[in-house]
């Protein structure tokens, strides 16, 4: 490094713990030597999100919040502003793309337990991730104030309505209104741009900081602390965070933005998966579309909320229907006390294990599927039983996690 730099930076040091931090995270964090194709997705989560907050501002600059212009000023983004159509095609497909590899994210968890002792408070602080990127996401639906946007925003605030005793309240609150209008969609707005962001971005910062205190696990699912060089006390199965997994990381957001760009350029609306056909029509709150479906990454849930059919007890089937839809989401937060396996990772689990998470993978697939569908009885009837299969999965864990039969882990990582 040459003087003047080297005089710079510890002018720097002086002031603010510059280096100590780029040690503390990058050239002297240890991650263990063995991560695979599953550890792409945490750096790739962190390149979307910026993708996200950079054409936001973009889309910001040219957008109107109001009902009576909103739709307009997304077509005039579309035809008239400079690469607008870039922009916002960069942000919508940002959108399912952060569903995409979040989904992979947590599924990489689901695998190797990295929710287990002591990541425990880094996987609900995930989760509360997770939540506000679903937030995100619908708050971000209803802007362009399409058909979809409309229609899709009554369904969710008539389900926080249905909420006994606190929905009514709740809904005026979060709309400003007692319906969907124009006081809404400046709400809406506000949480998309301001809120929703500003929660993520320092969740995001919360959540790296508790990986790095508790250190990175990996695909043998143990402990590499555990193994220390006796002279340096680094461990043996460790090695810098900076240069190896952020040269590895580069790898994975160029085979990324490759990918992304394929979408972009050449099918930015997925076939009507990423954007709905009817959001290209303008808001009529005089005419229900046809048929009302979320974006894929909500599918799951719908088809929960719409598979309860019957009043049971004292509760209605919409409520039931609600309550099975939040308990979707929330009962990953309780992952880390529902393992009782002696064994984090897949790779030392047994069969039980393993054919509960292929059906689970399985019932979100064909949930995510019935989710797009016109309810018909037999769809009703499928739904209703992967909605079981995929409670399943949580619920009997403590069970069949703790009699399968594991295999011993090994001492040090297997490469
Ligand atoms: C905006 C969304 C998110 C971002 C930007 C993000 C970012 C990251 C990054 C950069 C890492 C370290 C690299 C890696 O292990 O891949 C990480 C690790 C981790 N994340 Fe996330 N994450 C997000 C959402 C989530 C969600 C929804 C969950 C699950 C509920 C989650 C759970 C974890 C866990 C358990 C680890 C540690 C993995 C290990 O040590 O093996 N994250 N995350």
């Amino acid at each position: 490094m040459s003087k003047r730099l080297t005089a710079v930076i510890g002018w720097i040091d002086d002031r603010f713990p510059l280096t100590s931090n780029w040690k503390a995270h990058l050239t002297e964090y240890y991650a263990p030597k063995n991560f695979n194709f599953w550890y792409y997705f945490g750096s790739l989560a962190m390149l979307v999100l910026v993708n996200q907050l950079l054409t936001g501002i973009f889309l910001t600059m040219n957008y109107k919040p109001d009902v009576n212009m909103a739709f307009a000023s997304v077509e005039y983004i579309m035809r008239d502003v400079n690469f607008g159509w870039l922009i916002r095609y960069m942000h919508s497909t940002g959108a399912s793309m952060f569903f995409v590899v979040v989904y992979l994210h947590m599924f990489r968890g689901m695998m190797y337990g990295p929710y287990r002792k002591p990541r425990e408070l880094l996987w609900l602080i995930g989760m509360g991730l997770f939540l506000v990127l679903m937030m995100l996401a619908f708050t971000g639906y209803i802007l362009p104030w399409g058909q979809m946007s409309y229609w899709g925003a009554q369904v969710i605030v008539s389900m926080i309505g249905a909420i006994p005793l606190i929905g009514q309240p709740l809904s005026n609150m979060l709309l400003g209104d007692f319906m969907l209008s124009d006081a809404a969609l400046n709400r809406f707005f506000a949480y998309h741009v301001v809120t929703l962001p500003v929660l993520l971005v320092t969740l995001v910062v919360v959540h790296v900081l508790a990986l790095h205190e508790v250190g990175s696990n990996n695909p043998d699912g143990i402990d590499i602390k555990k193994n220390r060089n006796s002279k340096t006390d680094i461990p043996k199965d460790g090695i810098p965070f900076h240069p190896y997994y952020t040269v590895k990381d580069i790898f994975g957001v160029v085979v990324f933005l490759i990918v992304f760009c394929a979408i972009l350029f050449f099918a930015p609306e997925m076939g009507g998966y990423f954007l709905e056909y009817n959001n290209f029509v303008p808001a009529n709150t005089l005419q229900t579309p046809d048929h009302i479906a979320p974006v894929w990454y909500f599918t799951p849930y719908y088809s929960m909320l719409r598979a309860v059919t019957i009043n049971f007890l004292w509760i209605d089937a919409k409520l039931w229907g609600i309550l099975l839809m939040g308990g979707s989401v929330v009962i990953f937060c309780f992952l880390p006390w529902l393992d009782r396996s002696p064994v984090n990772s897949i790779r030392y689990k047994g069969p039980y294990f393993k054919t509960a998470l292929v059906l689970f993978v399985i019932s979100v697939f064909v949930l995510g599927w019935l989710g797009t569908k016109t309810p018909t009885p037999l769809y009703t009837l499928l739904a209703q039983i992967f909605t079981v299969i995929y409670f399943a999965f949580f619920i009997l864990m403590p069970w069949y996690s703790k009699i399968d039969k594991t295999k011993p882990e090994p001492e040090r990582v297997t490469g």
